[in-house]
């Protein structure tokens, strides 16, 4: 293999883990790595984990040598900068893995499209990382297998009581809380995983919202003074997926980082001939997909068990490289890119939009493209 350049734009909690999944590339001794964050305490702590790495001082010098077909930048700052930066790496003729969520709004998102596709490369979102989880998998094979029959509904309920994203998950990071630098709350850091792997199931072509609601439940806070809070932490929505064939499945959907109701994981699909309940992939407990069906007039249910994934399956945070990188090299991949990154975004700023505008929101995706 010839070497193939990785650039990294920020270098705090989550670039860590896109470098560490270099090893689980063809060949990583071939990889180059480069790096860059205004943040000299982050880029201390990236080098001393990982001391090859060549450091930049800013994103524009990094990018200034002149790019190679197969380059990647992964743009690990948050979503504040993510248009800027994303555009600029764009601009300099190299491929753009971009973490979620993808943009703070869909009018950065369609200008991050509208350059990938003025200098044809590839635009990634790193909302993979829960594709490919073995319940899942099965569901699949049998909805494949038109096991359910029709299919009307879908419930997804993925509630935590207390997992807030600044507060109790990376407490040290405040832009989580604030609207203006991550765009939401809960379904701005999650629902890009949820979004992700329910599209990738149902494969719509046409998401509407036709009710949402969003709420930041009361609690007793302990964060410095002056931390911006103003995000929802619980939400909630009615959707219509139009499906390929044309028919119409219901979904409710509802997730929470902070909230008082019960925890929850869940996700059912339901046909006319039968059901398919599992858990999200980071609940705990075992994996199951339970199948539920009607036998000679009584319910009937099937629990399926998984074993736990093999040492060489990949990991949550290892795939969102590992899968751009067999799409540019035009292997076989459950990459996220370009229309459908774009169009698995819009579904959550749909929510959004109805939620605060009472109004149902339509996503096509056929106007994406
Ligand atoms: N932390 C996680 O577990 C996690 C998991 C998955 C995805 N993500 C996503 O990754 C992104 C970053 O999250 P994080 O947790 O690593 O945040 P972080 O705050 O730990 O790190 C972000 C880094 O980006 C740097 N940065 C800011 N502006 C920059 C710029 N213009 N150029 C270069 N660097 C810049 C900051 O200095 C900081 O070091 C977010 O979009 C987040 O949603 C985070």
């Amino acid at each position: 293999m010839s070497t193939q350049r990785i650039y990294l734009v920020g270098a705090g909690v989550i670039a860590r883990s896109h470098a560490a999944a270099i090893q689980r590339l063809p060949d990583p001794e071939q990889v180059m790595l480069a790096v860059t964050d205004p943040n000299p305490q982050a880029m201390a702590a990236f080098v001393r984990e990982y001391p090859q790495a060549r450091v930049f001082e800013d994103a524009q010098t990094m990018l200034a040598e002149a790019a190679d077909e197969n380059d990647i930048v992964i743009i690990s700052a948050p979503p504040f900068a993510h248009e800027e930066l994303t555009c600029a790496a764009l601009a300099t003729g190299r491929h753009v893995l971009c973490e979620k969520p993808l943009a703070l709004n869909q009018e950065q998102a369609r200008h991050m499209l509208a350059v990938a596709h003025a200098y044809h490369r590839l635009l990634g979102c790193c909302s993979v990382r829960c594709l490919n989880w073995p319940p899942a998998e099965e569901a699949r094979r049998l909805l494949q297998k038109q096991a359910l029959g029709q299919l009307y509904h879908v419930r997804f309920l993925n509630l935590e009581q207390r997992n807030r994203p600044g507060i109790e998950f990376q407490p040290q990071t405040n832009w989580f809380l604030d609207q203006a630098r991550s765009g939401g709350g809960t379904l701005m850091d999650r629902a890009p995983y949820e979004f992700t792997v329910l599209n990738d199931l149902l494969q719509p072509r046409r998401v509407e919202v036709l009710n949402a609601w969003l709420a930041n439940p009361a609690t007793a806070l302990h964060l410095p003074p002056q931390t911006i809070v103003d995000v929802e932490q619980h939400a909630g929505a009615t959707l219509r997926y139009t499906l390929v064939d044309g028919s119409n499945v219901i979904m409710n959907y509802e997730r929470a980082s902070g909230t008082h109701s019960e925890e929850q994981s869940m996700i059912e699909f339901t046909g006319v001939n039968g059901s398919l309940r599992w858990s999200w992939p980071l609940s705990r407990g075992r994996a199951t997909l339970t199948h539920t069906y009607d036998r000679d007039g009584a319910s009937e249910s099937r629990i399926i068990a998984f074993p736990p994934p093999a040492a060489e399956a990949l990991r949550f945070g290892e795939k969102p490289l590992v899968y751009f990188y067999q799409r540019i090299h035009n292997q076989p991949s459950a990459a996220v890119v370009n229309e459908q990154a774009l169009f698995n975004f819009s579904c959550i700023r749909a929510i959004y939009d109805c939620a605060t505008s009472g109004l149902a929101q339509v996503v096509e995706k056929q106007s994406l493209s």
